[in-house]
């Protein structure tokens, strides 16, 4: 049994099979290292934040390690921002000055690191902002740096916003023509009109010209939703949806993204850090409502991923090594199986198994309602160890002449160890019979 989704027109496959991705976000404000939006948070003029731009040399950079930690995490796409809302771009754009080849480093980072990535089978997604605040023809909005620089404001007349969308065409087409085969393109973002400034969406942008564009130039790739068009993948940021997301009635392909800590950009003085227990809750139940987890990752300005996101991915690793089998190809559980109490379940329809994500550890059973006569064979997912069921109000096996704690004939009850086996969240493989 599958649910219906909502029909993407790029190539959807790969992606709910992987499930799971890398975001990456690093530009001049990893430097600044408290935020990525430091430059419209401190109202930072161009002049201002160009300290950055002369300093950005990240010597430490090593794709292939980076790619390794992804890898290793059961990572399956990455998506990295070629330009941020700043402008900088971290490719050799032939269109603007403000790029990664004239700072001190003075290389392209973005090929090595396709490179790198493709090389362990990650497939490739780049993030594309629409807002830009460097570019000399980007207009005010309630978003921008300089929205309350009278300077600024007196010199509309000097912008031609034409000038940018066509830049953002331009810069758009390289993208997609110079590195290969590009799987996504994650666009940000809209922005609605507020506070006595104009806003910025669809006919701005020119939304549907400039997918007509892309579709064009690579007819497989996956678009996400911030265009102020439905796109391909819809993208909730920093939340969990309580359900399924859909659009207009219909189930869809989605992705949620979310950071290890409270931003994207490299914070070195920000601690609320998501434990690892958390992550893996959170991949298990996006997966559970049908969707996709994009985590984060902040690199320093020395090009490195700091300990603490190397110690996330290592531990969201170490579970995905023994239990990636819940994770890939699989889907929200049929409406039939209810969850019990303070589990998740996730389903894959190729192989009719169930999994069991056992959030919290309960006292010696497990029992699933409406289960009795269905299951055929279960077992944990780490040491494939089996688990012993009981059908029904039958007697359990350890336990003769015990109540049948007030089983249903319906339910199924999973005996279990009283030790939780030693993993971050155990899951219990459920073969269904067919
Ligand atoms: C946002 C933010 C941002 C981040 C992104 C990720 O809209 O502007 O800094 O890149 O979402 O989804």
């Amino acid at each position: 049994m599958t649910y219906e989704v909502e029909q993407t027109i790029g190539d959807s496959s790969w992606y709910t099979q992987g499930r799971f991705g890398m975001f990456i976000h690093w530009g001049l404000y990893s430097l600044g290292a408290r935020h990525e939006w430091m430059k419209s948070r401190e109202f930072l003029t161009n002049e201002e934040y160009d300290k950055y731009f002369k300093h950005f040399d990240p010597d430490l950079y090593n794709p292939e390690l980076w790619a390794d930690l992804a890898s290793d995490a059961g990572m399956k796409y990455f998506v990295v921002t070629a330009k941020h809302h700043e402008g900088f771009c971290l490719w050799n754009s032939k269109l603007t000055d403000y790029k990664v080849t004239n700072t001190p480093y003075g290389k392209d980072l973005l090929k090595p690191m396709i490179d790198a990535f493709n090389a362990k089978d990650i497939r490739t997604g780049l993030y594309y902002s629409l807002l830009d605040w460097y570019h000399p023809h980007y207009t005010v909005d309630v978003k921008h740096p300089l929205r309350y620089n009278q300077e600024f404001l007196a010199d509309q007349k000097s912008r031609d916003f034409n000038k940018y969308v066509e830049y953002m065409f331009g810069q758009t087409k390289e993208l997609l023509t110079e590195y290969g085969d590009i799987d996504l393109m994650f666009f940000d973002f809209s922005i609605p009109p507020e506070e006595g400034f104009l806003g910025k969406g669809k006919e701005e942008w020119q939304s549907e010209r400039f997918v007509k564009m892309i579709r064009d130039l690579q007819p497989k790739i996956l678009l996400n939703d911030r265009l102020q068009l439905k796109g391909d993948i819809t993208t909730p940021e920093q939340y969990q949806p309580r359900e399924w997301i859909k659009v207009n009635g219909k189930r869809v392909v989605w992705e949620a993204c979310h950071t290890f800590s409270g931003s994207w950009g490299y914070y070195r003085d920000e601690h609320t850090w998501k434990s690892v227990d958390l992550l893996v809750k959170m991949l298990i139940d996006t997966v559970a409502k049908g969707g996709n987890l994009l985590l984060n990752i902040g690199p320093t300005g020395r090009g490195e991923i700091d300990e603490r996101a190397v110690d996330r991915l290592k531990g969201i690793g170490k579970w995905m090594r023994t239990h990636s089998r819940a994770i890939y190809g699989c889907t929200a559980a049929p409406e039939e199986f209810t969850c019990p109490e303070d589990c998740r379940f996730t389903y894959n329809p190729e192989t009719n198994r169930l999994y069991l994500h056992v959030y919290s550890w309960p006292f010696k059973n497990i029992h699933l309602r409406g289960f009795s006569g269905k299951v055929e064979y279960a077992q944990f997912l780490n040491d494939a160890s089996e688990i012993l069921m009981v059908e029904g109000q039958q007697k359990m096996t350890m336990e003769a002449g015990a109540f049948n704690e007030g089983r249903s004939a319906d339910t199924l009850t999973l005996q279990i160890p009283v030790r939780k086996p030693d993993v971050t969240v155990p899951v219990i493989e459920l073969f269904l019979k067919s």
